[in-house]
């Protein structure tokens, strides 16, 4: 499966995002007849064959695409990412315990706020005097060593930002990789928890993937309601309740599809040279456009930045989507425009941007 030349409208939203074009095509047949069943996946009991075989698929092609470690569970929830924000406090933490976080914006202060509910929260660094332009350095960041967990956002979808390495921790590292899930490898002796919602890098929306390390999954408190119980999904291979099928079918076929196209490791490089050719465009800009996040943080997800003013910011967005450019606006607590180029987004299409960058710049500068 490689993706197809695109006559559709090039878009650049944040999320949910841009999927890969050969596997609509290859949903829009299944929706009708699932590998010659005569029945839609979407209409499916989960319980037969055809949805186990493809859960199993997905599953054991997430493995192999992330290089995952038998000794994590890799599970499919509900409720988003916004659920995990609860979920990993309501499981690790307590009023008698400590979580260290850090926050880089709004998605890591969304899940501080939650894990307050629970219990005490560390903030070991905080990025919010500097308008999360940057990520702290190594030596910035105390972690407690005897923290329930340690908690970061690896990639900021808003501020366009991104952790340029692994942070080292001695509680067990958990890390919100929504925006940036499979676009790079992860390292997976640092970390004891990712989970990425779908509806950015691996698919639609309606699906939560956790990956989750055995031991740390067993130190979850079993005091909590069956839907919010890690161990319910990994007992119940995800099938505890009637799953979002439809989701975790086309996640699967993303993972097939990033093995297709050479690995995360191949994935990572194309990214590099997609968001390479935006981040020039501003960078060679004589000051027209200025980056919001510091360069060692780029983003190579969402790029962020700004025109000399609001209303040539207006002009830019009016203009691109004449070109076919669209959802280019930036988020409102940043302003200016952000271009997110996730995994399926296509390499030309990057081109196209930049070189309308370039002639715009020199028209309105
Ligand atoms: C990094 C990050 N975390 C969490 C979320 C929230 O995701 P959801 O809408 O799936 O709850 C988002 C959504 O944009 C995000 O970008």
């Amino acid at each position: 499966m490689t993706s197809t030349s695109t006559t559709r409208t090039l878009n650049f939203s944040a999320g949910p995002g841009i999927l890969p074009e050969c596997l609509i095509q290859q949903a829009q047949e299944d929706l009708w007849d699932l590998a010659g069943t005569g029945i839609g996946v979407m209409e499916h009991s989960h319980r037969g064959k055809a949805i186990t075989t493809v859960f199993e698929n997905a599953i054991e092609n997430c493995r192999r695409v992330g290089q995952v470690p038998e000794d994590f569970e890799i599970l499919f929830l509900q409720g988003g990412a916004s659920l995990q924000f609860a979920m990993i406090p309501m499981a690790f933490l307590n009023p008698n315990r400590r979580a260290d976080y850090v926050n880089t914006g709004s998605w890591s202060s969304k899940a501080i706020d939650e894990a307050r509910r629970f219990g005490n929260v560390n903030v070991a660094w905080d990025g919010v005097g500097e308008h999360f332009r940057r990520i702290p350095k190594p030596d910035e960041c105390p972690w407690s060593e005897d923290a329930a967990y340690s908690y970061y956002c690896s990639n900021n979808t808003i501020y366009g930002t991104r952790w340029p390495t692994t942070p080292t921790t001695t509680a067990p590292l958990i890390a919100d990789m929504s925006s940036e899930m499979y676009s790079r490898p992860i390292d997976w002796s640092a970390h004891d928890m990712v989970y990425a919602g779908a509806q950015k890098n691996l698919g639609p929306a309606g699906v939560t993937m956790v990956i989750i390390r055995r031991s740390l999954l067993e130190k979850a408190t079993t005091d909590l309601p069956m839907m919010l119980r890690y161990e319910t999904y990994a007992k119940n291979r995800s099938m505890y309740n009637t799953p979002p099928v439809f989701p975790i079918y086309f996640v699967g076929l993303v993972f097939q599809w990033i093995l297709d196209n050479g690995g995360v490791a191949g994935i990572e490089e194309l990214n590099e040279r997609k968001a390479g050719y935006i981040y020039d465009a501003i960078d060679s800009s004589g000051g027209f456009y200025r980056g919001h996040a510091d360069v060692a943080d780029r983003s190579r997800m969402n790029i962020t930045f700004r025109c000399p003013s609001e209303d040539i910011e207006a002009k830019f967005i009016e203009e691109a989507a004449q070109h076919d450019m669209v959802n280019l606006k930036g988020h409102r607590s940043v302003g200016g425009l952000r271009a997110s180029v996730y995994n399926a987004f296509p390499e030309a299409g990057c081109r196209q941007l930049a070189e309308f960058m370039a002639d715009f710049a020199q028209r309105n500068g």
